[in-house]
């Protein structure tokens, strides 16, 4: 489906993924975005506001009242807004249900009022939960989530089902394995860059270390987007083949920015790094690539060109 010409509005805009898809997307399309600056930053969007195919709503997706008015007329909604921090439900047990599961029953709800049928959606490989097959495809069940958020993108899925079957609505569902990339305002290579600059002599890493996961560069997690809308049944995983350990990712920091700095490791539930966390996930993309996508950066070089981009940053 052509991403040309349309009006489309981004949700979670300021954000890491939100704010590297709009500055895709305003080259060929007007773009609406909308945030509540709960964790993106206006710094993320700072070039787009000059930009006369940009116009930034600071708001807060719950509000369906106010999304109906600002989506009406509009073409395509981007719905990347969320709670990102699967670590954050274990204590705080609502936030995924209010900011994956409700605010996306919002967003469906202001579509329908406002008579706008084409969405785009971020879940999540965490809807898998430990799946017995790897690499895990998108046809893999039952869907038994370990975490509040690994639920909340479960449930958002059903909603997005649901209103696409009732109301006629064009949707894709993108379950991305873990991006990484400029702009990156969580996860694990912020969270070692940080710990590294307080404390240049070691670092720790929750979990035992061999937790290993695909990571996937943001650049070929948006082409994914714009290049999959519309395909198939509009279900599909979104990483790369390879994995990439926790501490293969805490020494190319290491090496980078702290040479000879330790590893002091902090253990945790099972040897993840925290209640919910995933120890090995890998998504079989043989869909996506059916249709013509492929990454373009490996798990590896997408965590090594990361390291570089947010280290440079600060
Ligand atoms: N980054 C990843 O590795 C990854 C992996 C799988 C899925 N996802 C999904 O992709 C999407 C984007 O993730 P990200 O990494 O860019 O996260 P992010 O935190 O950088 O961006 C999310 C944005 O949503 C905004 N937001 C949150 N609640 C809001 C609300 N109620 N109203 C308006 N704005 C609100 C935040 O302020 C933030 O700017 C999320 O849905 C996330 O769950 C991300």
């Amino acid at each position: 489906m052509s991403m040309k010409d349309k009006k489309i509005v981004i949700t979670g805009v300021a954000g890491f993924i939100g704010s590297n898809m709009a500055e895709s997307l305003v080259k060929e399309n007007e773009v609406i975005g909308v945030d509540n600056l709960s964790w993106g930053k206006r710094d993320n969007i700072n070039s787009l506001l000059e930009n006369k195919n940009f116009k930034f709503v600071k708001e807060d997706v719950n509000n369906t009242e106010s999304l109906t008015k600002i989506i009406k007329g509009t073409d395509l909604v981007v719905h990347l807004s969320a709670n990102p921090d699967v670590r954050l439900g274990y204590g705080n047990t609502d936030i995924d249900f209010k900011e994956n599961a409700k605010a996306t029953y919002s967003v469906l709800e202001a579509m329908r009022i406002s008579d706008v049928r084409e969405l785009i959606f971020s879940s999540s490989s965490t809807v898998y939960g430990i799946p017995s097959v790897m690499p895990t495809p998108e046809n893999y069940g039952p869907l038994k989530p370990v975490s509040h958020y690994g639920a909340s993108k479960l449930a958002a899925e059903g909603f997005i089902f649901s209103y696409s079957s009732m109301y006629n609505f064009k949707s894709s569902i993108f379950r991305f394995a873990n991006v990484v990339g400029r702009k990156g305002t969580h996860g694990v290579i912020y969270d070692f860059i940080n710990k590294l600059r307080k404390n240049s002599g070691f670092l720790e890493v929750l979990g035992d270390g061999t937790q290993s996961k695909s990571y996937i560069y943001v650049d070929d997690c948006i082409d994914a987007m714009t290049f999959l809308h519309g395909k198939d049944d509009g279900l599909f995983n979104i990483g790369t083949d390879g994995r990439t350990s926790v501490l293969d990712i805490a020494k190319f920091v290491i090496d980078k920015y702290s040479p000879g700095a330790k590893i002091k490791l902090m253990g945790g539930p099972n040897g993840g790094g925290w209640p919910g966390d995933i120890k090995i996930m890998s998504l079989d993309i043989s869909k996506a690539k059916s249709y013509g996508w492929n990454y373009k950066l490996n798990s590896d070089d997408a965590i090594r060109k990361t390291v570089d981009e947010l280290g440079a940053k600060a």
